[in-house]
């Protein structure tokens, strides 16, 4: 994990739920997220996650970024897979995300 401090915050580059296992409680304003959706892409980081893996792993993240947040936290996640094209499949595994965590 890489970090850079500023004088308005910090900078950290590394797997986000080690990154935020390391903050203390309520200590940002904000999380805000694009997660990688599925196994769409691998970002050269060889992520993989899909279907029931890739929701638990979301279940992980979201309630590490409410630990964290003492403020909002929001994701944005595409309905799509491979070149943007709409999927019932990808909805269906955000559905089951949001269902586990609302
Ligand atoms: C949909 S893209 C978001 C891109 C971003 N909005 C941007 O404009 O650069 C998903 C990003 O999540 C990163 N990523 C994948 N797995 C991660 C993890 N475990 N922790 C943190 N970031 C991760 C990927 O490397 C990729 O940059």
């Amino acid at each position: 994990m890489e970090r850079i401090d500023f004088e308005e915050g910090s900078l950290y580059r590394g797997d986000s739920l080690e990154v935020m296992e390391g903050m203390e409680p309520n200590s940002v304003d904000l999380v805000f997220g694009s997660p990688p959706y599925e196994d769409a892409r691998t970002y050269g980081i060889g992520f993989d996650l899909k279907g029931q893996d890739w929701v638990d792993w979301m279940v992980k993240v979201f309630e590490a970024s409410l630990r964290v947040s003492k403020g909002l936290v929001a994701f944005v996640v595409g309905h799509g897979k491979g070149a943007r094209k709409w999927s019932l499949w990808a909805s269906a595994k955000i559905w089951a995300w949001w269902s586990a965590v609302a």
